[in-house]
């Protein structure tokens, strides 16, 4: 009897843990993949999240207090499990600490040990019986350590069994981008935020706030009250499709006051991404023409445009005015974003109108500038631009290294398309190649700096399902799929050396919103593809695999739900 009795209760036993193990135990393979996931089955620990779990932390540092608030909201929403904050707790289950990284064995130094950007983001995460322990040198390190932490843990914490690991992480890459186009729609300050919750938690650390548009110009200038409050009106919007000039004839606007501009900037900053903001010139700059037609070469009027494309309409390059505008813009734009990159544009910008204007003839003239036009330009198809080293694309060029010049005398550094390297790049430009690689090779064999975006890579406003008819409607000359996004790689050995692939700081996903006019479309637009590109951005070429990520993927969906954020639901 007593037999019996023993032999059952092992029986039930065994059943239970083998349903939790099968049902609920935490799953390490999170996304993106960490460097290193050690799970030792010889190790028969295990650590449960419970209600009251406790979490240690430095209170003195505001910034790992802010985390630990963080580590708390999100095991909230992602387990119902509410825990209790006690800093300085040495029992405390949940550890988040902050360490000195030590001289590598034999090699004692009294100099102060630099840290690579990589390794400020560096940190590991241990599970043992006692608790979770989670280290890193910086606090960046540490807030990404409780996203990995976040993303762990297991929807039932009542069966949910987090067995022995040891996890060590850093990014491969530094800049880690998506670009959000406000331009062409407008999006709320609330809608910003999302946004940026849902790149930190694909590690994302660079939010590319593209400004100013054809359509709209959205950054208050305090100095120009009328740019924003005029310009960012167009008075109808084109119905797709869009070559139908159909248009729906209602008022469309919206623009960021500067305090609302800063009160971004400090969210993103909290969740460690830096807000690289873009003013789009000399192209793309009709909304500006409409406040200012006499910043144009025909004198206007201009209206705001209210349909998308490529306009021939651009700043004057001749008029000693664009300089003077551009200046105080990009002034208060400095003055507002603390980031060390200021995106000046750059992109599609026709040069018909400077072709026959007398002030941009002149002023070509003056600067002694000629066409080279056996100097073939690296980059892809100059879509209504000129290609190659022509006059005018001196001219943009000029203008760029006055910019340049202005925004180091702020100790910024410039980022433009891959458009500015056909007048010659500036001394201490940043290429961002769209058109293909090819603009970003180019540049990097320059030794310029270059961040990787080529549109057939990582256009977001691109479909992700080759059946167009499942998705609202967006771009459509091509598909930007999961797999094909998951496939880039920005660092081909055959086309680069060592030095020169050092000079990729990283890669960026554009979110262009010709058609994309609500957040659930934009979300929908950008999920699960962040989830795609994050690996590309975040982990080495070795560990990449498209199967295995999308075996990782339903994990994250459950996030997504939590957070109550749209996403497309289908993976190609
Ligand atoms: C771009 O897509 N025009 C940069
Ligand atoms: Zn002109």
């Amino acid at each position: 009897m007593k037999r019996l009795f023993l032999f059952s209760t092992f029986l039930i036993s065994f059943c239970s843990l083998a349903l939790a193990d099968e049902l609920y135990q935490v799953n390490y393979n999170i996304i993106p993949l960490p460097k290193e996931v050690k799970l030792d089955p010889s190790k028969k620990v295990f650590f449960m999240l419970k209600e009251g779990t406790s979490v240690s932390y430095d209170a003195s540092n505001a910034e790992c207090t802010r985390i630990a608030q963080f580590l708390k909201e999100w095991t909230k929403e992602a387990t119902g499990v509410n825990l209790q904050l006690t800093p300085g707790d040495k029992n405390a289950q949940i550890q988040l600490r902050l360490v000195s990284p030590a001289a590598p064995k034999g090699k004692k130094s009294k100099k102060p040990i630099v840290l690579t950007e990589q390794e400020k983001e560096s940190y590991t995460m241990k599970v043992t019986e006692k608790g979770v322990e989670l280290t890193a040198f910086e606090p960046v390190g540490l807030f990404r350590a409780a996203q990995t932490l976040r993303k762990c843990l297991p929807e039932r914490p009542d069966l949910g069994l987090m067995p022995y690991v040891e996890i060590t992480d850093q990014p491969r890459f530094t800049y880690r981008g998506v670009l959000l186009d406000c331009g062409r729609h407008f999006f709320s300050v609330e809608f910003i935020k999302q946004f940026l919750d849902v790149m930190a938690l694909h590690g994302c650390n660079q939010f590319h706030w593209h400004l100013t548009e054809d359509q709209g110009w959205r950054f208050e200038v305090k100095a120009l009250p009328d740019l924003a409050k005029k310009g960012s009106v167009r008075e109808k919007s084109i119905i797709a499709p869009s070559k139908v000039r159909l248009y729906d004839n209602i008022p469309y606007g919206g623009y960021y006051t500067q305090e609302e501009c800063r009160e971004v900037v400090k969210y993103a900053a909290e969740r460690y991404i830096n807000v690289v903001p873009e003013i789009d010139m000399p192209g793309h700059m009709q909304s500006a023409l409409h406040v200012f037609p006499n910043l144009g070469c025909t004198g206007g009027p201009y209206p705001v445009a209210p349909h998308w494309g490529v306009m021939r309409e651009v700043l004057c390059g001749g008029n000693p005015e664009t300089l003077t505008f551009l200046k105080t813009v990009f002034g208060e734009l400095c003055d507002v974003f603390p980031s060390p990159y200021i995106h000046i544009g750059g992109d599609e910008c026709p040069k018909e109108r400077w072709q026959k204007c007398p002030k941009c003839q002149a002023k070509i003239k003056e600067l002694n500038l000629t066409a080279d036009n056996d100097i073939k330009v690296e980059g892809g198809d100059n879509r209504g631009s000129q290609d190659g080293r022509s006059a005018e694309n001196k001219l943009q060029s000029y203008i760029n290294h006055e910019i340049e010049q202005f925004l180091a005398s702020k100790g910024r550094s410039l980022i433009g398309w891959d458009e500015i390297l056909a007048g010659g790049l500036t001394e201490d430009a940043i290429v961002m190649s769209w058109r293909g690689t090819k603009g970003g090779v180019a540049a990097a064999r320059q030794n310029h700096r270059v961040i990787m975006s080529p549109n057939v890579y990582a256009y977001i406003d691109h479909p992700q399902l080759a059946d167009y008819s499942k998705s609202p409607r967006t771009t459509d000359s091509y598909v930007v799929s999961c797999s094909k996004m998951y496939s880039f790689e920005p660092l081909v050995p055959e086309e680069l050396t060592k030095e020169q692939g050092d000079c990729i700081l990283g890669v960026q996903a554009n979110l262009w919103t010709e058609h994309v006019a609500y957040p659930e479309h934009a979300l929908y637009q950008l999920l699960p593809r962040l989830a795609s590109m994050c690996e590309v951005q975040w982990c080495n070429p070795e560990q990449k695999n498209f199967e295995e990520w999308k075996k990782r993927l339903p994990q994250l969906k459950k996030l997504y739900n939590k957070m109550g954020v749209v996403y497309c639901n289908e993976v190609e």
